[in-house]
C-alpha cells in the first residue's frame, strides 16, 4: 500500500482494576508487554508512524517500548476525558498529514493486521470512517453499532442506549480507521453531552454520517477485540494467543501430541517437522532447528537447539545454551550458557553451565560443572570423544583433553591433557573378613542395649 498511515494507540487508562502498580498496557502476554503487540501488528499493517496517548506511567511505558527497540512518538493525555479526547493528544502527529489514521487500544492486544489492513482497503476504496464491528452474544459494556438500510449511522454507548438499542448485538470492537482529510474536523466536532460526560470517540460515527461523509463498519472475530481490564482477561487473551501460536506452528510442520500443553513465548522460532511432546515451556529466545524432538516436561529459555536434537523429557536449557545437531541433553540435566558440539551428550541428572563440550563427548549421570566459587563464575572445556565419568565434579577453570577419560566419582581440579585419564579419588582399599568382625561387633553393642 503506498498510502500513508498513523497509527494512534490509546493508553491513557488507568488500568485499576489489574491491581497492580505496573501501567496496564505493560501487563505480558506471550511474555511481551500488550502495547507492544499492539505496536507490532501496527507495524506489520503498514504503519509509517505510531502514536502512543498515556496519561499513567508514560515513562515507563516509554522505556519497556524503547527496550524492545520499538520507537513511537509518545503524546500525553492530562485528564481522562473519553477517547475521542485521548486520541486528539495526538493532534500534532494527525496535523502532520496521513492518508490513513488508524486508532486502536493499547489494551485490546489480540488485534490482527490483516484487520487493520482490511480496514485501510475500505479507506483505499473511498470510505472515510471505518468501524471494527464484532457480534458479541452477551453485548453488555460495548457500544452498539446503529444501522439503518444497512449503513452505519450510529454508535450509542451502553449507559447512553435506550432498552431496543441494548437488544443489539452488533458491537463496537473499539478499533476505527479514518480519512486523515477528516479526521481532524471530526474530532473537533465531538462533544461530551452524554451520560458519562466523555468525548466519545464513538459520536465520530454520528458526525461523520451527518456531514455526509461515507462511514462503514467491517466484521472481526470476538476474540480480536477482547480488551485487558483485570488478570482474568489477560489469562483469556493470553489462552487465545496460545491457541493461534499452536495452530500456526503445527501449520508450520511442528508436530504436538498435546498442543493444549505446550505453551510459546512470542519471539519463538521451530523449524519443520520438529516434535513437542506435552507439557513444555518455551521461555524468551528460543529457536528449535529442524527434525528436533523435545520431550515431555521440558523448560527452555534462551536456547538454541540444532537439527536432529534429542531434549528432555525433564530437560532444563537456560539462557546461553547453544547445542550442536544430534547432541542430547536428557533427563534432570540443566544446561546454561555452554556450547555443546555436534553430537555430544548429557543424558542423565547433570549441571553443565559455563562450558563448552566437544564432538561426541559423553557426559555421565550426575556430571557437575562446579563453575562459581561464590564471587566469580569460571569456565570448563572439554574437548572431543571425551569420557566424563559418573558422579564427577569439575571444577573450573578446568580443560579436560581431546579422547580424555575422567574416573567416576572424581573431583577434578588439574587440567586433564589428551588421551589422559584423570582419577579425582582415593583408591579402593578391601579388608578381607573385615565384615564379619564389623557385624560381631554391632550385635554385641545391640545386646547390651537390650540388657540396660
Ligand atoms: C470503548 C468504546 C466502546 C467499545 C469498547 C470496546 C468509546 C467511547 N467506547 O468502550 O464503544 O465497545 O471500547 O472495548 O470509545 N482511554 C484513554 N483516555 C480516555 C479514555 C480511554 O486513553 O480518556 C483508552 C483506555 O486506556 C483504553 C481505551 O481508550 O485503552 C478504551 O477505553 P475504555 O474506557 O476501555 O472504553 P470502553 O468503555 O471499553
Ligand atoms: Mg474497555
Amino acid at each position: 500500500m503506498s498510502r500513508t498511515c498513523l497509527t494512534i494507540i490509546l493508553a491513557a487508562g488507568k488500568g485499576t482494576r489489574m491491581k497492580s502498580p505496573l501501567p496496564k498496557v505493560l501487563h505480558r502476554v506471550a511474555g511481551l508487554p500488550m502495547v507492544a503487540h499492539v505496536v507490532n501488528t501496527a507495524i506489520e499493517a503498514g504503519s509509517s508512524k505510531i502514536a502512543l496517548v498515556t496519561g499513567h506511567g508514560a515513562g515507563e511505558v516509554k522505556s519497556a517500548l524503547q527496550a524492545l527497540n520499538l520507537s513511537v512518538d509518545d503524546f500525553t493525555q492530562d485528564q481522562q476525558l473519553g477517547t475521542a479526547n485521548a486520541a486528539a493528544a495526538a493532534r500534532a502527529a494527525i496535523d502532520e498529514g496521513y492518508d490513513d489514521v488508524l486508532v486502536v487500544f493499547g489494551d485490546t492486544p489480540l488485534v490482527m493486521a490483516e484487520t487493520l489492513k482490511s480496514a485501510r482497503r475500505e479507506l483505499a476504496n473511498g470510505t472515510d470512517l471505518v468501524v471494527m464491528g464484532f457480534h458479541a452474544e452477551s453485548p453488555t459494556g460495548y457500544g452498539r453499532l446503529v444501522e439503518n438500510d444497512g449503513k452505519l449511522i450510529a454508535i450509542v454507548e451502553e449507559k447512553d442506549a435506550t432498552d431496543a438499542e441494548r437488544k443489539i448485538q452488533f458491537c463496537n470492537g473499539g478499533l476505527m480507521a479514518f480519512n486523515g482529510r477528516h479526521i481532524g474536523a471530526i474530532l473537533d466536532a465531538i462533544d461530551d453531552t452524554n451520560a458519562a460526560k466523555e468525548f466519545y470517540l464513538t459520536d465520530a460515527v454520528k458526525v461523520a454520517s451527518k456531514s455526509g461523509l461515507r462511514v462503514s463498519a467491517i466484521r472481526a472475530s470476538a476474540d480480536e477485540v477482547l480488551g485487558v481490564n483485570t488478570r482474568v482477561e489477560l489469562a483469556q487473551v493470553e489462552t487465545i494467543w496460545q491457541n493461534r501460536a499452536r495452530k500456526k506452528h503445527m501449520l508450520g510442520g511442528v508436530s504436538m501430541i498435546a498442543p493444549e500443553t505446550v505453551f510459546f513465548h512470542y519471539d519463538t522460532v521451530i523449524e519443520e517437522d520438529v516434535t513437542l511432546e506435552p507439557h513444555i515451556f518455551f521461555g524468551p529466545k528460543v529457536v528449535v532447528k529442524s527434525r528436533a524432538n523435545i520431550r515431555a516436561f521440558s523448560h527452555l529459555e534462551g536456547a538454541s537447539i540444532g537439527n536432529d536434537c534429542e531434549i528432555g523429557p525433564f530437560a532444563r536449557l537456560r539462557p546461553g545454551a547453544n547445542l550442536g545437531s544430534s547432541s542430547k541433553v536428557g533427563n534432570f540435566c540443566e544446561v546454561k550458557n555452554a556450547d555443546v558440539a555436534v553430537g555430544a551428550k548429557i543424558n542423565h541428572l547433570t549441571y553443565i553451565g559455563d562450558a563448552s563440550i566437544g564432538e561426541n563427548s559423553n557426559i555421565g549421570a550426575g556430571t557437575i560443572t562446579c563453575n562459581y566459587d561464590g564471587m566469580n563464575k569460571f569456565k570448563t572445556t572439554i574437548g572431543a570423544n571425551a569420557f566424563i565419568g559418573s558422579n564427577s565434579s569439575l571444577v573450573a577453570p578446568v580443560m579436560i583433553g581431546d579422547n580424555a577419560y575422567i574416573a567416576s566419582g572424581s573431583v577434578i581440579t588439574k587440567d586433564v591433557p589428551v588421551d589422559a585419564v584423570g582419577f579425582g579419588r582415593a583408591r579402593q582399599d578391601n579388608k578381607d573378613g573385615l565384615a564379619v568382625a564389623l557385624r560381631a561387633r554391632i550385635k554385641a553393642i545391640k545386646l547390651a542395649k537390650q540388657k540396660t
